[in-house]
């Protein structure tokens, strides 16, 4: 398998996030995010860590530029920290912040890589939190303002690919109705409500976007998992197909003008309370590209106690199965299956994989990295790719998860993602043989 066997439109890339790479959390007039004030609350981080250093990218992206461009990788995702940029969300527009992003992009086109933004990848300013976040309605005032802003801004500097939300499944879930994540909010009265703000600012943010740069090819990410049954039982089918709705198609399909899967997840119904008269018609977007952004499969169990779902995960490690430092099962052909699944949706929607990749306890000894777990993780994801675009599945393009190690959210620095080790004490980068790996196959040809 060589990467040119995907043809040479195919994309390929890194993926990266702002609070997870950045650090550098006051400079430039730059405000609090929620997961700075997150971070800041005892207990949400892992061993305590914060994302106030992490890898430094703020200063240091032309080093890590330079690194990149030495792998040969063409494609560089990144998001905008909306607190960079309306830093108090009260509309202020902070120049420097935007400058800033100017600059990276003028720096990657320098080195010849192709800039794909993010507009939001979860760190919303604090002060937006302060007045309901993503739960109030006037998120969709305040996001629309940002998203025109960004992509007003950098008009003019040539960024051919947008996505507006990374995993909304994700922040949502975690961030208002499970609290593990910012802002640390539980329930329903939290969940639902942003739920459904997240799906109407999907194409607001694409139309605010197009405004500005008619010629941009525009997405969303999605968060997705194979599921799997337990068992053959017809609870266990039942719970299997709620967790699909919960985790693979809640939001794609409001995208798409399939609307939320009520019938499968009635629970979700509640949502109507918040919900105005245009609103199902007003979160249908028109994507250019689908974000399909995989890590692994879920096997689901029927499981009575737990409310409205009436479904659990069984873990990689109870399973014993092979996981990885996540925990989280190594299993590639979940990313062919999501492929598949995603593909059906819009016959001829280009889909990306925009994060793929794996967290292993890497180690650096006489300066090197060995990590033959994630070589190999990666070549079988690349491969099924592949099999999925020989079946005729149109899909364009296939994003590593991550440059470098970063901050990994709530489990803080311990999970290591990258191509790149990143020692915290020092910020020194170290090529992992993964990354050595990765730049032989894009130049085989
Ligand atoms: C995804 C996130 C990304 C990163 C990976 C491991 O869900 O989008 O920021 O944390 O998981």
């Amino acid at each position: 398998m060589k990467a040119s066997d995907f043809g040479s439109d195919f994309r390929w890339g890194v993926s990266t996030a702002a609070l997870q790479t950045e650090g550098f959390p006051d400079a430039d007039g730059k405000m609090p995010s929620i997961w700075d004030a997150f971070a800041a609350r005892r207990g949400k981080i892992r061993s305590g860590h914060h994302p106030q250093k992490a890898c430094e990218f703020y200063k240091r992206y032309p080093e890590d530029i330079a690194l990149a461009s030495s792998l040969s990788i063409p494609n560089f995702r990144f998001s905008l920290s909306c607190p960079r940029i309306i830093p108090d969300g009260n509309g202020r527009i902070n120049h420097k912040g935007l400058d800033h992003y100017k600059r990276l992009i003028e720096h990657l086109k320098k080195h010849n890589i192709e800039p794909w933004i993010t507009l939001y990848h979860w760190d919303l300013p604090q002060a937006l939190e302060d007045k309901g976040g993503w739960t109030n309605r006037n998120i969709l005032g305040w996001f629309s303002h940002y998203a025109e802003t960004a992509a007003r801004e950098l008009a003019g500097f040539d960024v051919p690919y947008w996505m507006v939300l990374n995993e909304p499944l994700a922040f949502t879930g975690a961030g208002y109705f499970l609290g593990h994540h910012a802002p640390g909010k539980k329930g329903f009265n939290n969940f639902l409500p942003a739920m459904l703000h997240a799906a109407l600012a999907t194409p607001a943010g694409e139309q605010a976007i197009r405004l500005h740069q008619p010629d941009a090819l525009i997405g969303s990410t999605y968060s997705c998992s194979m599921i799997s049954p337990a068992g053959h039982s017809p609870a266990h089918l039942r719970a299997a197909e709620k967790a699909d709705a919960l985790l693979n198609r809640l939001f794609v399909e409001a995208a798409l003008g399939l609307g939320f899967p009520f019938k499968e997840l009635p629970f979700l119904r509640n949502v109507e309370k918040w919900m105005k008269a245009d609103d199902e018609k007003n979160m249908i977007s028109s994507p250019d590209f689908l974000g399909i952004q995989n890590y692994t499969r879920e096997v689901v169990a029927s499981c009575w106690y737990v409310p409205y779902l009436k479904a659990k995960i069984i873990k990689a490690k109870n399973r014993k199965v092979p996981h990885t430092e996540m925990n989280w099962e190594i299993y590639p052909d979940a990313l062919y299956e999501m492929l598949r699944k995603f593909s059906a949706y819009r016959p001829g929607l280009p889909l990306v994989v925009t994060e793929n990749g794996a967290a292993f306890p890497d180690k650096i000894e006489h300066n090197q990295v060995s990590d033959p777990e994630r070589l190999q993780y990666l070549q079988e994801h690349i491969r099924r790719v592949r099999y999925a675009q020989v079946s005729g599945i149109p899909v364009k393009g296939y994003f590593v998860w991550s440059l470098t190690d970063n901050f990994e959210w709530a489990e803080g620095y311990h999970p290591r993602f990258g191509l790149i080790y990143v020692d915290y004490k020092t910020q020194e980068r170290t090529i992992k043989s993964s990354g050595h790996w990765f730049r032989d196959f894009l130049i085989s040809g």
